[in-house]
């Protein structure tokens, strides 16, 4: 007796072959049987005619452990189909914490949630913190080598002395053990930016101890991204762990087409055996903190003084100087034009929300750089932007490579409360879907059993995940059931906080989390442990 069945769907597995009409039968958490089941007689059971059965999403790319927090339904990741987020990505996650430099990592912190206290010390701590509560899909947690420097020496911008690195050292081989899956760079980000390559050798080492890989937002993803993807492929090699690229792309138009470059430096380490993947996500803008903009020395100290430096006549013609040059180091502000960047997010000036710099700056009498240095002070920090800046023929070669998987670089987020806050990029509301419909059903970049294979196979082949990201007998029961015809994200730059359509069902670990459209309630994700 099967506990659910699904009737008459097109199963595509998630390993990358063609799908064909079969039912799957669950028992508890399980998938149980894949075939023909109609003698098999089930507690309830879904007629699914017409529809494509696959696993759950695994979204390679997430921020979502500063929402979760407050949004155990996972509302915009779980209706896209995503049952299990990688979190603690791009350098930042929400432990360690240590006494002398918790206010520092209250100011790295990209979003406060309301009871998010930092009560925990170790990552072992907030894990089982996190844990209590349940949420509505799985979580993967990395640690953020941001968070553990602001452990360690907080946003001091020099290389760690010996007892410093030890601690960052110990402080990371405690979260592996505790159930963390790897360390995440954000090298562009100070204080992770701060990091030469040894730093990151150092802590990768142990990573690779145990078994686990390393994730990175590259030094530079302009003008310097072919370095940047040479030194994360020297960290692998150098520290024997895989390493995943985050986010890949070439941003600033002088640097269009430098994707199929990054690409072939990828190539060229598989080639030579190094395990090394990417991820990406289906647009053409990028999103991040305002204050990125900012030359990384700008944060030396923290955030206090940074504040400090933004009132500073002195220091702030020194920023301006070093903004305006052709072209950053960080490569942020590449050769964008400030009509490129769109503001997504304010806690206080909501005025700028969904509006480009160059119109700010318009209506406030004042040159858009000194608008932005203004609302980076006023925001202390937390204000988040949109950079128009990205190719789509970059990002169209990206999603075609077979070693590049999905990852939304979104967070869950939801249409209602303070999750519905400014307009954040639609990203963290249509990833999948708008891979599934625009760019393989619409432009046919990927065909479907290949996009799939994107979203399930290839991510939990990183991940070393043998139970889920497929569909087949033993495998826990992850999947969604969705229209591959009617199948398309809905969430735009105007209005990012929009569901998509044709996801009808999702189950995780055996339960419905969306039935018929709509949540359940249900929260029945575990947060996963390494195998
Ligand atoms: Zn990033
Ligand atoms: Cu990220």
């Amino acid at each position: 007796m099967l506990d659910l069945k699904i009737e008459g769907a097109t199963v595509i597995d998630g390993t990358g072959v063609t799908g064909g009409r079969a039912d799957v039968g669950i028992r508890g958490d399980a998938i149980a049987a894949v075939g023909d089941l109609s003698r098999e007689s089930a507690a309830s059971t879904l007629r699914a005619a017409g529809r494509v059965v696959a696993p759950g999403f695994i979204d390679m790319h997430s921020h979502s452990d500063w929402r979760l927090w407050e949004n155990r339904r996972a509302e915009s990741k779980i209706r896209q189909g995503v049952t299990t987020e990688v979190v603690g990505n791009c350098g930042f996650s929400p432990a360690p914490v240590s006494d002398k430099f918790l206010d520092d990592l209250r100011g790295f912190a990209l979003y406060l949630p309301k009871g998010m206290d930092f009560a925990w010390r170790s990552v072992g701590d907030y894990l089982r913190a996190f844990d209590q509560e349940g949420t509505a899909l799985n979580v993967v947690q990395l640690v953020g080598h941001g968070t553990l420097r602001i452990a360690a020496m907080g946003f001091a911008r020099r290389a760690p002395e010996a007892a410093e690195l030890t601690r960052m050292q110990r402080l990371l081989a405690d979260a592996m053990e505790d159930g963390a899956w790897g360390l995440s760079t954000g090298l562009i980000y100070a204080p992770g930016s701060y990091a030469t390559t040894e730093e990151i050798v150092e802590l990768a080492r142990v990573a690779s101890r145990h078994r686990g890989f390393y994730a990175s937002h590259i030094r530079g993803e302009g003008a310097t991204l072919l370095d940047a993807v040479r030194e994360a492929i020297h960290v692998g090699r150098e520290a024997d762990l895989p390493v995943q690229v985050s986010h890949v792309k070439a941003a600033g138009r002088p640097n269009w087409g430098r994707v199929a470059d990054a690409l072939a430096l990828i190539d060229a380490a598989r080639g030579e055996g190094l395990d090394v993947m990417a991820d990406v996500y289906p647009y053409t803008a990028s999103s991040t903190t305002v204050r990125t903009l900012l030359p990384d020395w700008a944060l030396e100290g923290g955030i206090e003084a940074m504040q400090q430096r933004l009132g500073d006549p002195e220091a702030r013609a020194r920023i301006r100087a070093e903004l305006m040059a052709p072209v950053t180091g960080q490569g942020v502000l590449d050769r964008i034009g400030w009509e490129n960047i769109m503001i997504a997010f304010c806690a206080r000036r909501k005025d700028a929300e969904g509006r480009r710099l160059s119109e700010i700056g318009a209506a406030r009498g004042m040159d858009p750089l000194d608008a932005a240095l203004e609302l980076i002070a006023d925001e202390a920090g937390k204000a988040y932007m949109i950079l128009f800046q990205l190719d789509e023929k970059d990002l169209r070669r990206a999603l075609a490579h077979p070693a590049v998987m999905i990852g939304s670089d979104g967070s869950s987020l939801a249409p209602y409360g303070p999750l519905a806050a400014g307009k954040p990029h639609p990203r963290s509301y249509g990833t999948f879907p708008r891979v599934l419909g625009e760019y393989t059903r619409e432009q046919r970049v990927l065909g479907l059993p290949e996009a799939i294979h994107k979203m399930t196979g290839l991510p939990a082949r990183r991940l070393g995940l043998r139970d889920r990201g497929i569909v087949r007998p033993g495998a826990k029961a992850d999947l969604v059931v969705f229209d591959p015809k009617r199948i398309a994200d809905r969430a735009t730059y105007e209005e990012p906080h929009r569901y998509p359509v044709g996801i009808e069902h999702v189950v995780v670990n055996g339960r419905f989390v969306v039935k018929d459209g709509q949540h359940t309630g249900s929260l029945p994700g575990k947060l996963l442990t390494p195998p």
